[in-house]
């Protein structure tokens, strides 16, 4: 038997199994949301007013958010308590909502809105689709720029801002990017922050969704942005984004937003005109949810580590083993978050994802992780480990190494 003979048997082995499995998306699993089901019964009707005296069934309280969440999720986003705003169940709404009001009004210092500016966004890739998908759709021009090991590729956004002042900021993912898992180097944030753009109100758009999401015990400290623009009096540059989504409930919780007090004020105001404020009843209980968690925030985000961790490991463990000297692959090693992302060597990756399919595997479309969900390489496959069980995780990366292996025999072959 050849070879290629064997790799179609295997996966024709693979297919008689009728499995159906699924890593399209960057789902928590059923234990992780479990962690936090005390939240259900965390406010009832005998604790509806905070410490500071703010009844939640109320209108006041405020555009900001309760204080005494604010306190607990500044440590999310690395930013002081008077440099939080919280919002409602997602980040992404609230990321259209910024998006929106600087396209109609513009940001803190830019005195017009930039809708009539041809605005451009760069996003990096391999990125997240729904940014692309927002951003493209509230009629942002995107611009690609590779996301690398150390954050987004510097000496291309330097040439690319320069002298162009329609390219109104960055959008990107800082910590455990979506899908390669890098995370922004101090030296690359530093140069983020103060680069030489031409749009004097050029602004960084920071979606930092995977912030407190370590897999390991001893995650590295990952940068400051805020911090560092401040030090460099950039400080009106950066607004961070994050949410409860991957902490306590998927898009049933608080979304985040962090920046200087002077954006705050800027913001707030913006923010008032649409809302007399969010919802405090999900503040709340957060807040008694999680001053009663042992360690709190961290002590939580370390347990989804321990069950998150072994379905990291075992996408290594299979990669390794099956495609390790092969070279016809390539993957990240992501220290957080939720995605591994892979490339193979040959343009293959749809061909892959469709393999994988018939076999009963759902991958994440190829060209998602490309603005326009093109992938001009067709090598990139987003990997998302998290939803499936460890047992599933290995079955299902056995079936992506040999569909990896089937196509590039195929591509040798044509
Ligand atoms: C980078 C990134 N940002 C935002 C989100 C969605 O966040 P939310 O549920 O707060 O809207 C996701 C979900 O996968 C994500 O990967």
């Amino acid at each position: 038997m050849t070879n290629y003979d064997a790799l179609l048997q295997q996966y024709q082995e693979f297919k008689a199994r009728h499995l159906s499995l699924n890593m399209e998306r960057g789902q928590p699993a059923d234990a992780n949301f479990d962690l936090s089901l005390p939240i259900l019964n965390a406010v009832n009707e005998t604790n509806y007013t905070t410490d500071s005296g703010v009844d939640i069934r109320n209108y006041p309280g405020g555009i900001l958010g309760l204080v005494e969440a604010r306190e607990i999720f500044c440590e999310q986003l690395n930013v002081e308590a008077d440099e939080i705003i919280l919002g409602n169940n997602s980040s992404l709404s609230m990321m259209a909502q910024f998006l929106t009001w600087a396209l109609l009004r513009g940001v803190k210092n830019s005195g017009h809105g930039w809708v009539n500016d041809n605005p451009k966004l760069i996003v990096t890739v391999p990125g997240y689709d729904r940014h692309f998908l927002l951003a493209q759709e509230l009629g942002f021009d995107l611009v690609p720029v590779q996301m690398t090991e150390n954050g987004p590729d510097m000496n291309a956004i330097e040439a690319l801002v320069a002298n162009d002042a329609s390219i109104k900021g960055i959008y990107f993912v800082p910590t455990y990017s979506n899908p390669t898992g890098d995370t922004i180097s101090q030296a690359c944030a530093e140069r983020l922050v103060s680069v030489n753009a031409a749009a004097p109100d050029f602004t960084i758009f920071a979606d930092d969704a995977y912030s407190v999401h370590h897999l390991e015990n001893d995650p590295a400290i990952a940068p400051n942005l805020l911090q560092i623009a401040k030090s460099s009096g950039n400080q009106d540059r950066v607004i961070l984004f994050g949410s409860t989504s991957k902490v306590t409930f998927a898009s049933a919780g608080i979304g985040l937003a962090g920046m200087a007090t002077d954006n705050i004020k800027y913001w707030s105001k913006a923010l008032s005109t649409q809302s007399i404020g969010p919802n405090k009843a999900e503040q709340w209980r957060h807040v008694l949810f999680l001053r009663n968690y042992p360690n709190g925030l961290t002590g939580l985000m370390q347990e989804h580590a321990k069950i998150l961790k072994p379905k990291f490991d075992k996408v290594q463990e299979v990669l390794n083993r099956e495609l390790g000297n092969l070279n016809i692959a390539s993957w990240t090693n992501p220290r957080g978050g939720y995605f591994v992302s892979l490339d193979t060597t040959a343009p293959i990756a749809s061909r892959v994802v469709e393999l994988a399919k018939e076999a009963g595997l759902a991958l994440t479309q190829t060209g998602a992780t490309f603005p326009n969900g093109v992938d001009p390489a067709n090598r990139n496959i987003r990997l998302a480990p998290t939803r499936p069980s460890v047992e599933e995780v290995e079955t299902a990366m056995e079936i992506v190494a040999c569909c990896i292996k089937l196509a590039s025999a195929e591509a040798n072959n044509s």
